[in-house]
This record gives structure tokens, C-alpha cells and sequence, in this order.
């Protein structure tokens, strides 16, 4: 079973929901709240299973901080949170995917100590690709 809560430093994040598999991941994936001094600051996912195309495409875990809270390491600590979910449930590792020119979240994988493997091209038939996403980092966590 998946932890309910998990806090750190200045927040916590709180499993709201388990989504049955759909588009584009197609896996099950749980959605945990990002909270912070009694607010919901954002949200953090963490998608179960290990395929390739959610490795390579889509990561195992997504995370979105609320633009106003931004910028006040939420973002941060959620991953590092979501990790220790990966972590209870077993996995060894984490793959964390994002857009190049995403400063933010490409530091938030630097900070939760990921490795950047390689930046891939999106294959023209994936989903991503209609979507207008040419590449992703690909990052890799130990845990
Ligand atoms: C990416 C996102 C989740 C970051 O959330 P956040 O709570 O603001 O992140 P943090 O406060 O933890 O900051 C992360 C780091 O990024 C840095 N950062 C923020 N904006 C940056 C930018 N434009 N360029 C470079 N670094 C930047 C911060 O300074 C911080 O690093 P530091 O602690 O060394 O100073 C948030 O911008 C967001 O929700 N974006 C839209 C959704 C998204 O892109 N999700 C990720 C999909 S892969």
C-alpha cells in the first residue's frame, strides 16, 4: 500500500486519489496534494509501472506547483517525497522526464540528486509528438 501522507521541511504531500489507467500514460497512477501551511500548493504524481514508454516518455513521476507558490521550493520537496513513495513501493529506481527548456523542473531533478542520462528525440507517432513536444531529458534516480 501506498503511504497516505509524507512530510518534510516546510510541506507535505497527501495521496488524494488513485486513477485508473488512461490516456496518454495509460497506467495507474497515484495523485498525491502538495501541501503547505494549510494550502494545496500544487500536485505530485506518481505513475506505477515500469514501461518503456513510461521510462522513456513520460516518467514515473510529474509534478505541477500552483503558479503562485512557485518559487519557494514546493516543487522541490514534493520529489523528494514522491521518491519515497517509489521507494515503500519497492521500485529501485526513478525516471524523471521533462522538456529542455524547462529550467525549473530540470533543477528540481538536479536537486533531487537524478542523473541526466540523455535527451531523446519524441518519435513523430507518439502522442507527445502531436502535442507539440520534440525532446525530453531523461533523468534516472537510484533509490
Ligand atoms: C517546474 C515547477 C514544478 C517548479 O516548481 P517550484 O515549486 O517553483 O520549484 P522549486 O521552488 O522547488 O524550485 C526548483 C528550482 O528551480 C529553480 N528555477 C526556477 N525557475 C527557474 C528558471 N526559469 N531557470 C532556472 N532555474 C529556475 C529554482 O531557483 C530552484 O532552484 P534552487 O533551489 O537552486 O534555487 C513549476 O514551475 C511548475 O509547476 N511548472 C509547470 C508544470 C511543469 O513544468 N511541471 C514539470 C513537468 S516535467
Amino acid at each position: 500500500m501506498p503511504p497516505e501522507m509524507l512530510s518534510g521541511e516546510g510541506g507535505a504531500i497527501r495521496l488524494c486519489e488513485h486513477l485508473e489507467p488512461r490516456a496518454p500514460t495509460h497506467v495507474p497512477t497515484l495523485r498525491y496534494a502538495i501541501e503547505a501551511a494549510g494550502q494545496t500548493v500544487g500536485e505530485v504524481r506518481v505513475r506505477l509501472g515500469d514501461s518503456d514508454d513510461l521510462k522513456r516518455h513520460f516518467g514515473q513521476i510529474g509534478y505541477e506547483v500552483y503558479p503562485a507558490y512557485r518559487g519557494r521550493g514546493h516543487a522541490s520537496l514534493a520529489c523528494q517525497l514522491a521518491l519515497t513513495v517509489m521507494r515503500d513501493l519497492g521500485y529501485g529506481e526513478a525516471w524523471i522526464t521533462c522538456n529542455p527548456e524547462n529550467l525549473a523542473s530540470r533543477r528540481v531533478c538536479d536537486k533531487a540528486g537524478a542523473e541526466l542520462v540523455e535527451i531523446i528525440d519524441i518519435p513523430v507517432e507518439h502522442v507527445m509528438y502531436e502535442h507539440g513536444i520534440r525532446q525530453k531529458c531523461r533523468y534516472r534516480i537510484v533509490l
